[in-house]
C-alpha cells in the first residue's frame, strides 16, 4: 500500500469512513463520510498525534506497520478524548505498553473515564515542548475548542499544525490535500462543520487565532483530524473561521417552516416571492422534509431568518420546534429574524416561534403573520409584501 507521506516522515495513518453517515450521536449528517486523520512522525523517537475511531483500529495498525512496527512508537499525543480519535488507544496501547501518552490534565481525566487504563500519562500544557530528535512538539491547549480536553499540536521544525477537530470537516475522499479536491466541495464541509459544532464557541475561537497569531509560529501547513489537509492555502481556512467566529453575514435569508395541510406552505413561498423581487438571495425549506444540518449550514452567513409553522395545540409543530431548539444551542449572533404561520382557531404558533427566536438572541425584525386556516387573496399578498418588507430590513 502506498504510504501517504504529509511532510519528509510524517505519515497519515488515518481511516477514511465512506459510509457513515451520522454523526454525534442524530445531530449531524455527514452525507460524505468522514475521515479520522492520525499521523505518524518518524524521528529519533517516534511520535503517534492522535488514533482513529475504535472500530477503524485495526486500519490504523496496519498502516503503521507498513512504514514501523508499532511497538517502536514512542510518544502518543492525544488531543482530544472524544472516542472518534482516541477509540483505537485500547488496542494500539496493547501493542506499546510502555508508550508514554501526552495529552491536557481534562484529556487525562477523560481518557481514564472512557478506558480504565493506567497508561503512562504525560500531562502538558500550553509552552510545552516535546523533543523528537531533530523535530520537536510544541503544544497549545484549545480548551472548548471543542471540548474541555482539546489541544492543538505544533511542529515548529516543519511550520505544521496538527489542531484534531478545528478546521476540520467531515468529508471521505481518496485524497488528502486542498489542491487535489474540489474547493466549493471543500469549503462547503468546513462551514458545515463550522455551523452545526463550533457557531457557539466563537469569541473562544477568536481568541484562540489572536493567541496563535501572538505565538508568531509560522504555519504552512495545517493537518486536522477529519478530512483534507491544508497545504495549499491555510490561510484560506483561518480566514473563513475568523469571519464565521465575528458573526459575519451577507444579505441572505434562509425561510424554514413546517406545515399541516399546506397554508403554511403557501404563506413560505409567497413570502420568498417576495425576497426575490427584492433581489435577495433566498434559501427554502421545509424542515419536516431537510436535512437539519444543511439547513442550520445554510443559515451560518445568512442575515436574516423567516421562520413558520402551523399552529398545532397552541404552538408549533413538532420538527420546527426540535429544529429552532437546536438553533437555539448554536446561538447565532447579528441576525434578524420573523415569524409566520396559519391557524385554525385559536393560534400560537407565532408566538412561540417569536419566544424561542429571542431566548436564542435573534431579534425580532418585524411583527409576526398570521392566516387563519387558508390564506385568501389579500392575505396572500400580505406574504408577498411581508417578504419585501423584511428584504428592506436586510439590505
Ligand atoms: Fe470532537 Fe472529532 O471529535
Amino acid at each position: 500500500m502506498n504510504k501517504i507521506e504529509v511532510k519528509k516522515d510524517i505519515f497519515w495513518v488515518g481511516a477514511v469512513d465512506w459510509n457513515v453517515r451520522e454523526f454525534h450521536g442524530h445531530t449531524y449528517s455527514t452525507k460524505r463520510g468522514t475521515t479520522y486523520n492520525a499521523y505518524l512522525i518518524l524521528d529519533e523517537k517516534i511520535a503517534l498525534v492522535d488514533t482513529v475511531y475504535g472500530p477503524f483500529a485495526g486500519e490504523l495498525i496496519q498502516k503503521i506497520r507498513d512504514i514501523v512496527p508499532p511497538g517502536k512508537i514512542d510518544y502518543i499525543v492525544a488531543n482530544h478524548v472524544e472516542i472518534d480519535h482516541s477509540g483505537a488507544m485500547p488496542e494500539i496501547m496493547k501493542l506499546l505498553p510502555n508508550a508514554k501518552v501526552f495529552c491536557t490534565a481534562k484529556c487525562k481525566e477523560g481518557l481514564f473515564r472512557h478506558y480504565y487504563q493506567n497508561w503512562d500519562f504525560h500531562v502538558v500544557k500550553t509552552g510545552d515542548k516535546l523533543s523528537l530528535g531533530k523535530r520537536s512538539l510544541a503544544f497549545i491547549e484549545a480548551p472548548m475548542i471543542h471540548w474541555p480536553d482539546s489541544m492543538f499540536t505544533y511542529c515548529p521544525e516543519e511550520e505544521l499544525l496538527l489542531p484534531n477537530d478545528a478546521f476540520g470537516q467531515h468529508y471521505a475522499t481518496s485524497e488528502r490535500f486542498d489542491d487535489e479536491v474540489d474547493m466549493c466541495a471543500l469549503m462547503d464541509e468546513a462551514q458545515k462543520y463550522y455551523a452545526n459544532i463550533l457557531i457557539p464557541l466563537g469569541s473562544i475561537i477568536l481568541k484562540k487565532i489572536e493567541e496563535i497569531k501572538n505565538l508568531n509560529i509560522p504555519i504552512k501547513m495545517i493537518a486536522p483530524s477529519h478530512g483534507i489537509i491544508w497545504r495549499k492555502e491555510p490561510a484560506k481556512i483561518i480566514n473563513a473561521y475568523v469571519s464565521w467566529a465575528k458573526n459575519a453575514t451577507k444579505p441572505r435569508v434562509v425561510v424554514v417552516y413546517e406545515t399541516m395541510w399546506g397554508a403554511t406552505e403557501k404563506m413560505a413561498k409567497n413570502i420568498v416571492q417576495g425576497l426575490t423581487d427584492s433581489g435577495i438571495a433566498v434559501k427554502l425549506f421545509d424542515i419536516a422534509k431537510s436535512d437539519r444540518s444543511e439547513v442550520v449550514k445554510e443559515m451560518l452567513d445568512a442575515k436574516g431568518y423567516v421562520i413558520g409553522s402551523s399552529t398545532h395545540g397552541n404552538g408549533m409543530l413538532t420538527n420546527i420546534a426540535g429544529f429552532l431548539d437546536f438553533l437555539k444551542g448554536l446561538k447565532p449572533k447579528n441576525r434578524i429574524a420573523a415569524a409566520f404561520g396559519s391557524y385554525g382557531w385559536a393560534g400560537g404558533a407565532v408566538d412561540s416561534i417569536e419566544a424561542i427566536l429571542k431566548e436564542t438572541g435573534i431579534e425580532i425584525a418585524q411583527p409576526s403573520l398570521s392566516a387563519k386556516y387558508v390564506p385568501d387573496e389579500n392575505e396572500i399578498r400580505r406574504c408577498y409584501e411581508y417578504g419585501k418588507e423584511f428584504a428592506a430590513k436586510i439590505k
